[in-house]
């Protein structure tokens, strides 16, 4: 119980009648840690291939236990969950930004596309029964980039193209454009389009599109423009 806590009750004692202190004393025993849980915020997370994560976590557990191990796991095999830390795929790319009271915080970085599923975090306490999973977990979701783009189009077309990812990036996701691998400077925005206006010739040639402040760049997709001319040639 926190001073705060404390000195606010010592003014409920002063000022109140003891009905409202009995409720208010059962309302801070219900809020104090004498329950397993476990929370995870957000519980969804889209990331960029090869970034990094953090998965924010708080947790509580009753009093008279003591913790001895706490742990992330990405299964729900009781006893048998195996701490990620421990495990080649992860080991090198967890790190536990938490404690042994309340704060369950992990990064994973360099996250791969294999990366995308449940995590759970899992606590051990000193007692038999004192064993806890928080479920459902936080769902990792990662996506690489791909651009959408129309295969032909005639000179003279407005032409869009769209940087895709599978899952929903943070508004503050902004994005790059390459053709034949060179920023295209001026197209920095953080709608995921690039609009081409009346397209010329010159604007053949291999788009990608990255996020700024991540490595990860999408393959690259041809674009041709074929000239006005030809085509009515060909009719
Ligand atoms: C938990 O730890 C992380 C990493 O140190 C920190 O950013 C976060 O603010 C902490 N959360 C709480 C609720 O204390």
């Amino acid at each position: 119980m926190s001073f705060n806590t404390i000195y606010v009750m010592l003014m409920w004692v002063r000022m109140a009648p003891p009905l409202p202190l009995i409720f208010f004393l059962l309302m801070i025993h219900g809020v104090s840690s004498d329950d397993w849980g476990v929370s995870y915020s957000p519980s969804h997370i889209c990331a960029l291939k090869d970034s990094t994560v953090i998965m924010r976590c708080t947790y509580t557990y009753p009093t008279g236990y003591k913790i001895e191990k706490v742990f992330w796991t990405e299964t729900l095999k009781g006893d048998e969950s195996l701490d990620l830390s421990e495990d080649p795929e992860y080991s090198q790319r967890l790190q536990y930004l938490g404690d042994k009271q309340q704060n369950c915080t992990v990064r994973l970085s360099h996250v791969t596309l294999k990366d995308s599923h449940m995590y759970y975090f899992r606590i051990i306490t000193d007692k038999p029964d004192g064993k806890y999973t928080g479920k459902p977990g936080v769902t990792l979701t990662v996506t690489d980039l791909q651009v959408e783009s129309p295969e032909r189009v005639t000179e003279g077309d407005s032409v869009n193209l769209r940087c895709k990812s599978s899952c929903a990036l943070t508004d503050r996701a902004t994005f790059i454009w390459y053709r034949n691998s060179q920023p295209l400077t001026e197209r920095r925005d953080r709608n995921n389009e690039l609009l081409l206006q009346s397209v010329r010739r010159e604007d053949s040639g291999r788009y990608s599109c990255a996020v700024d402040g991540h490595t990860h760049i999408s393959p690259a997709v041809q674009l041709n423009v074929m000239c006005e001319y030809r085509l009515t040639f060909s009719l």
